[in-house]
């Protein structure tokens, strides 16, 4: 979780409505980027929203677990903070899952998003940048979590009404390397158009091109010579990310210290932990 209204509305829909969809039990998995304030007040209000519904929630902390924060790490190894940030993100989130012994990771990702997205891929893109998109993606047992979207139907207003009837505190300050993607915001511009014309046009589009897709299947996954963790080629972004950073690899440890906090986690009663 983010800290956004995303995120944090889907715990909130995840838990409350727990039981009509067979969910034994939801864990909050945030991590800390190391961004001064934003990165604060992002922990502050997931950590809120967990203890309010009595989650469980790990907090990574990205400095202390691998010595460098998001923006160290994007300026070392010479790529954009929100490429790294993303990379980062998806990595520890898998991992995190893995520990847990969790049967899937939940993605707050609304269906403005995902047309926003598509349609872009669709234009600039590719074949497997859309494929990311679609709402289900299957895993590898013991390497890949599977991956869920349960707001791909969601239009983004109606999750800003519901974070708001409900009074979820979202975090209020922006991530200092947010830029504006113009094509996205062009694309979605023009979907909100004809949705104005068309009421239910996104909806039809959502549903058509998730059926296109299917459901995901990890094709071409293996796992990384250097952590073990997936990957599609014989080093994962992780770790090349690390390893043109600092040199040197990341090893085993990031995994051993996610693995010891998500054992104490899983066995402790309901709170944060972070580490
Ligand atoms: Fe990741 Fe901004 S939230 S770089
Ligand atoms: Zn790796």
């Amino acid at each position: 979780m983010s800290g956004g209204k995303d995120s944090l509305s889907l715990l909130y829909m995840l838990v409350k409505h727990g039981e009509e969809l067979g969910i034994r039990e939801v864990y909050g998995i945030h991590v800390n980027l190391g961004l001064g304030s934003y990165s604060a007040e992002s922990e502050e209000v997931v950590l809120e929203a967990c203890r309010n519904l009595g989650v469980k929630c790990l907090v990574l902390d990205l400095k202390s677990l691998t010595g460098y924060s998001i923006a160290e790490l994007a300026a070392l190894s010479k790529r954009p903070p929100c490429s790294v940030c993303g990379v980062v993100k998806r990595y520890l989130a898998n991992l995190a899952a893995l520990e847990l012994g969790a049967d899937a990771v939940a993605f707050g990702h609304h269906m403005d998003d995902l047309l926003r997205f598509a349609l872009k891929n669709l234009l600039v893109g590719g074949r497997a940048g859309m494929l990311k998109l679609s709402p289900v993606a299957e895993g590898v047992p013991g390497l890949l979590v599977r991956k869920v979207k349960p707001l791909y139907e969601v239009y983004e207003s109606d999750l800003e009404l519901y974070a708001r009837i409900r009074g979820i505190r979202v975090v209020g300050s922006t991530c200092p390397y947010k830029y504006s993607d113009f094509i996205a915001e062009a694309v979605g511009g023009m979907l909100d158009r004809i949705e104005r014309e068309a009421p239910g046009f996104k909806l039809g589009l959502a549903r058509r091109l998730t059926k296109l897709w299917g459901e995901r299947s990890p094709e071409g996954v293996s796992s990384c010579r250097v952590c073990g963790m997936p990957s599609s080629g014989d080093v994962c972004s992780f770790c090349k990310i690390m390893l043109r950073a600092t040199g040197s690899p990341p090893g085993s440890e990031v995994r051993s210290r996610v693995r010891a906090l998500a054992a104490v986690l899983a066995g402790g009663d309901a709170g944060p932990l972070s580490g």
